[in-house]
This record gives C-alpha cells, structure tokens and sequence, in this order.
C-alpha cells in the first residue's frame, strides 16, 4: 500500500499567447504546489483499475482522471496486475486549483511505485501530458515555469516562502467555457519577468491572470472577490490573497495554504 499526498496549486501568472489550431490556447503560466491537499492510496490488484473517492458527484474508476492515469500506467508497464485507489478530497472541485490533475499526477507516480518504479520522471510526464494540460506540472511539483498548453515544464523552482488565504466560493467553473470566453485584442505580458520576479521573491504586485475577466463575465458573483483585490487561480472560481480580506454579497469556504 502506498499513501501519497496530491497537492492543489495556483496560477501566480497565467498569460495567453493566442489559439491553436488544436483547439487549445498557447500560454506561459507560473504555477505553484500549496500545502492544501487531497490524501490518496494505492494498492497493487490482480487485475484492472478501481478508483473511488469520500465524493458521491465524482465519477470513478477509469471514468475519473486518476483512473484514466492509472491505467496509462500499468499499461506502460506492462504491469502484471491491477491497481485500487482511494482519494480523501479536501481541494474544491472545479475551483481552478488542480485537484483533478493532481490526483491523476499522485496515481501515476503511486502505480509506477508498486510496479517496481521502471519509468522516469520524464517518461511519467510525456503520458501525463495526454492526461490533461496541468498533470505534468504535478509530477514535478515546487514552483515552475510553463508553457505550451501547460504542459511544457520550462523552468523549476522551490519558491519562495509565502502564506495566503483561499476563498473558494461554491462555484463550479468550467475550463473549456472560460477559455471560450476569451478575447484577444491584449499584448502578452511576460512570463518569463514574471518567473526571475518570482523566485528572487519580489512579485506580489506583478500577479496577473488574464482569466480572470473572461470567468468574472461567465459567472459575475466572481466580480465581488475580484473587486475586494482577490487574484483568482486557474480559470476560477478559487481566489486568493496574502492577507485575509472581509468579503460581502459571497459565501465562500476559506483555507490557509503556504508555499510547502
Ligand atoms: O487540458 P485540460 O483537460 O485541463 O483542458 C480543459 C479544457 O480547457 C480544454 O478542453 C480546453 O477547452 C481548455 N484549454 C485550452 N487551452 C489550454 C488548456 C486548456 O483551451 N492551454
């Protein structure tokens, strides 16, 4: 059996480079590792993937991100047997902090482990990448650096030490409509300012999201926290500050996180 902590993050800059013709957007984007997180683990079966979680509305096994990322895999690795996982949720759904990529990213690194660790960090990444665009980013962890769809690691960092409140109201955004939300008429800020600003620790005043307003139009209940001068991570609905703010007109659930 094998228990492993899976990490939420948030976006501290996140740009848009411009469409692809893939469908998805080009953009650089500096993520970080928090210390809140959903508690998974794994043990080796005869066969096939079970995942289920402490939510009823997620789906599972194979249905559920982590069951897709299991079975990638096992199958990888040739695996003589199959894989039970089990996922404490503590990270919001929907709420822009990666909790879905990021149990994916902790099962792949668990069934790597109980089959015997053959695959490389980076061979574990290159597979995550067709799991969705953040999974890479959680196999690494710390603080990097990223690009293409999110899921080119550029750089990697530890970060600096930093503390912040969460304020996750109970809305579910959708990635794909937010990004449909977007337009494109801005000059590209850039990332890699961002990124030196941010290692040498000197970068509350340059956060940016250009998310941000596309999710605020989408779901305006999102404009109250944007305008008591929250930072929203990912494509909402979670915002953050570093010191805690009083907010009116919202219901949200608060978290204390630190730069792990
Ligand atoms: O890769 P992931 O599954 O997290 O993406 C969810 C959705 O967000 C995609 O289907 C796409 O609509 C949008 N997306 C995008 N450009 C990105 C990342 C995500 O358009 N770089």
């Amino acid at each position: 059996m094998i228990a492993l902590d899976s990490h939420a993050k948030i976006n501290l800059f996140l740009e848009i480079l411009g469409k692809r013709p893939d469908g998805f957007h080009e953009l650089v984007t500096v993520m970080q590792q928090i210390s809140l997180a959903d508690s998974l683990t794994a043990e080796r079966t005869e066969q096939g993937v079970s995942v289920k979680t402490d939510d009823p509305t997620l789906p599972r096994d194979t249905d559920n991100l982590a069951g897709r990322a299991a079975a990638l895999v096992l199958d990888e690795l040739g695996a003589p047997g199959g894989v039970r996982i089990s996922i404490v949720k503590r990270i919001p759904i929907g709420a822009g902090l990666g909790g879905g990529s990021s149990n994916a990213a902790a099962a792949m690194r668990a069934v790597n482990e109980l089959y015997g660790g053959a695959l490389s960090l980076d061979r574990l990444a290159a597979l995550a990448a067709g799991i969705g665009s953040d999974v890479p980013f959680f196999l690494y962890g710390g603080a990097a650096l990223c690009t293409g769809r999110g899921e080119i690691i550029e750089q990697t960092a530890a970060g600096p030490a930093w503390r912040a409140t969460l304020y996750c109201p109970e809305l579910f955004v959708s990635t794909a409509k937010v990004y449909g939300n977007l337009t494109y008429d801005h000059r590209p800020r850039d990332g890699q300012a961002f990124w030196q600003a941010y290692c040498a620790g000197d970068f509350e005043g340059l956060i940016f999201n250009r998310l941000e307003a596309a999710a605020c139009e989408l779901h305006p209940d999102l404009c109250r926290l944007r305008d008591a001068g929250l930072l929203m991570s990912g494509s909402g609905s979670t915002f953050f500050a570093f010191s805690p703010v009083e907010l009116s007109g919202i219901t949200t659930h608060s978290v204390q996180s630190i730069q792990p």
